[in-house]
C-alpha cells in the first residue's frame, strides 16, 4: 500500500532519486510525472491521466501491464518462494526456464547463465569467452571486437566492448583496449565486412570474442543492418576461430518479430544474451546461453580451478523466472500465428503514412516493433543541442497521452507487442501531433 500523497512522493524524489541516464539539474525543472498503475500498454499517472506506453518501459514490455496471466504466475510463485539462491541448489522455474530457453535457441546452447540485467548478460559471455581460451591453452586469445556505435551496457567490459560515444568517452581510461570495424550501410555492408576480415586476418589470434547487436542497434538510434549481414559476420568468425557472442538483449522476444533474431539468418552463436522482453517488461532477469563445448571447457575438478567464478544474489530468481516462462508461453501464439507480424505490417505502414516527406523528419529507421525518427530543421541541418528539441516533442507528446524517450534529437518508439492496430494509429497519430506542435 502507498502511504504517501502524490506531493510527497515528488518532495521525496526531487530529494533523494538520482535518476539514470539523466541531467538532473534539467530532470528537477520539468514537471514532474508518476506512475500509479498500468494496464495493457498504457500508464496511469497519479492525476488520473493515461498514456500510451510508447518506448514499452525501456523496451521492456511484451503483453502490456497488469497482464493477468504473468499476475498469475508470479502470484503462484509467491505462494511458494519468493527467492532461493541458485549457488549450489536449484528450483522449478529456473531449471525449466534455461531448458525452455535452450530448447527454443539454435542447437547446441545447451547451458544457461542467469543475472538480472543486460550489462550482466553481457559481462558474463565476455568473461567466459577469455576464461575458455585460457582453460583450452590459448591465453593470447584475450581480445575483444565490437562494432562501431555499439551499445552492450554501463559496465566496464560492457562499455569497452561498446562504442557509445559520449555516454562513455569519459570512462575509457579504465576500460580494456578492444578494436572496432565500422557498421555497415543499411543497403550495403561490403565496406564493414572487408574491413572486419582484415582485422580479423591481422587480429584473430589473439582475439577471444566478437560481440554484436544482430539486425539492429538499439541505443545508437536504431541503425539498421542489411539481410545477411548477422550470417556474414558469423562465417567469418568461425573462419578464423573467433567466439561470437550476440547481443539479442533489446531484439529478441518478438521486438523485430522472431522470438531470437539469429534463427532469421539461421545463425548458431557461441554466446546469446538476453534480458529486457526475457519477463515480459515485469522482473529484473537476464539470461546468457551458452555453446556446450565451451561449457565442458570449464569442467574438472575443484583444485583445478576451472570453475566460473561469477555470480549474482538474485541469480535465476524464481519469481522472475516463473514470469518468464509465462511470458513465453504467451508470446509464442502470437509469433506463430502471424498476429505479430500483422502489427508490425501496420506499424510501418502508420509510420511512413505520418512521416515520410514530413519537413521535420530527417530520418525514419524502423524494423519490428521499433523504429526512430530523427527530428532535424526544415532547411536541414541539427538543432542546437540546447534546443533540447527531441526532449520538447517528448513532453509534449505526454500532454497528447504518449510516453516517449529522446535519443538526442531522435524519437525512439518502441511500443509493448500488445498493441493493437487502432493503439498503433494512435501511438502514431499522437507522435505526429506533438512533432507539429513543437516544431511547426
Ligand atoms: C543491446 C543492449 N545490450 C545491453 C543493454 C544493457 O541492458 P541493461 O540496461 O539491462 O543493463 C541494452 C540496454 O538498452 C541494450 O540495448
Amino acid at each position: 500500500m502507498n502511504v504517501l500523497s502524490a506531493a510527497d512522493v515528488v518532495g521525496a524524489d526531487r530529494r533523494h532519486v538520482w535518476h539514470p541516464f539523466t541531467q538532473m539539474q534539467e530532470y528537477a525543472s520539468l514537471p514532474p510525472l508518476v506512475i500509479a498503475s498500468g494496464k495493457g500498454g498504457w500508464l496511469t499517472d497519479t492525476e488520473g491521466r493515461t498514456y500510451l506506453d510508447g518506448n514499452a518501459s525501456i523496451w521492456t514490455n511484451v503483453h502490456g501491464h497488469n497482464d493477468p496471466d504473468l499476475n498469475a504466475a508470479l502470484v503462484e510463485q509467491l505462494g511458494r518462494v519468493a527467492h532461493a539462491t541458485m549457488l549450489g541448489l536449484t528450483h522449478a522455474p529456473g531449471a525449466e526456464l534455461a531448458a525452455e530457453l535452450s530448447r527454443l535457441a539454435p542447437r547446441g546452447l545447451g547451458h544457461v547463465f542467469f543475472t538480472d540485467n543486460g550489462s550482466g548478460a553481457v559481462e558474463v559471455a565476455l568473461k567466459q569467452s577469455f576464461q575458455f581460451w585460457q582453460l583450452t591453452g590459448r591465453p593470447e586469445k584475450r581480445g575483444v571486437i565490437g562494432m562501431a556505435g555499439a551499445y552492450h551496457g554501463d559496465t566496464f567490459g560492457t562499455m569497452a566492448a561498446g562504442d557509445s560515444g559520449f555516454f562513455h568517452d569519459r570512462f575509457r581510461p579504465w576500460c580494456f583496449p578492444a578494436d572496432h570495424f565500422p557498421a555497415p550501410d543499411v543497403h550495403d555492408a561490403t565496406a564493414s565486412l572487408t574491413a572486419l576480415a582484415e582485422l580479423l586476418r591481422v587480429k584473430a589470434v589473439q582475439t577471444a570474442c566478437l560481440i554484436l547487436e544482430p539486425s539492429v542497434q538499439g541505443a545508437a538510434g536504431m541503425r539498421l543492418q542489411p539481410r545477411g549481414f548477422v550470417r556474414a559476420v558469423a562465417d567469418l568468425c568461425r573462419e578464423h576461430d573467433v567466439h561470437l557472442i550476440l547481443d539479442e538483449v533489446f531484439v529478441a522476444f518478438g521486438r523485430l518479430g522472431p522470438m531470437f533474431v539469429c534463427t532469421e539468418e539461421k545463425v548458431s552463436p557461441d554466446f546469446l544474451c538476453l534480458a529486457k522482453g526475457l519477463t515480459g517488461g515485469y522482473l529484473p532477469l537476464a539470461a546468457t546461453l551458452v555453446r556446450d563445448e565451451i561449457y565442458d571447457a570449464f569442467l574438472g575438478t575443484y583444485e583445478s580451478r576451472r570453475a566460473f567464478f561469477h555470480g549474482h544474489t538474485f541469480t535465476g530468481n524464481p519469481l522472475a523466472a516463473s514470469v518468464a516462462l509465462a511470458n513465453i508461453r504467451k508470446l509464442r501464439p502470437l509469433i506463430d500465428s502471424g498476429v505479430l507480424d500483422k502489427r508490425i505490417r501496420e506499424f510501418s505502414r502508420l509510420l511512413d503514412e505520418a512521416f515520410a516527406g514530413h519537413a521535420h523528419i530527417g530520418a525514419l529507421r524502423r524494423r519490428g516493433l521499433a523504429a526512430a525518427l530523427d527530428l532535424t530543421p526544415a532547411g536541414g541541418g541539427t538543432y542546437p543541442v540546447a534546443l533540447r528539441a527531441g526532449l520538447q516533442v517528448c513532453l509534449r507528446a505526454r500532454a497528447h497521452g504518449v510516453l516517449l524517450r529522446p535519443l538526442g534529437d531522435s524519437l525512439l518508439l518502441v511500443p509493448p507487442l500488445c498493441l493493437d492496430e487502432g493503439e498503433l494509429g494512435a501511438l502514431v497519430a499522437r507522435t505526429r501531433r506533438a512533432i507539429d506542435d513543437v516544431l511547426p
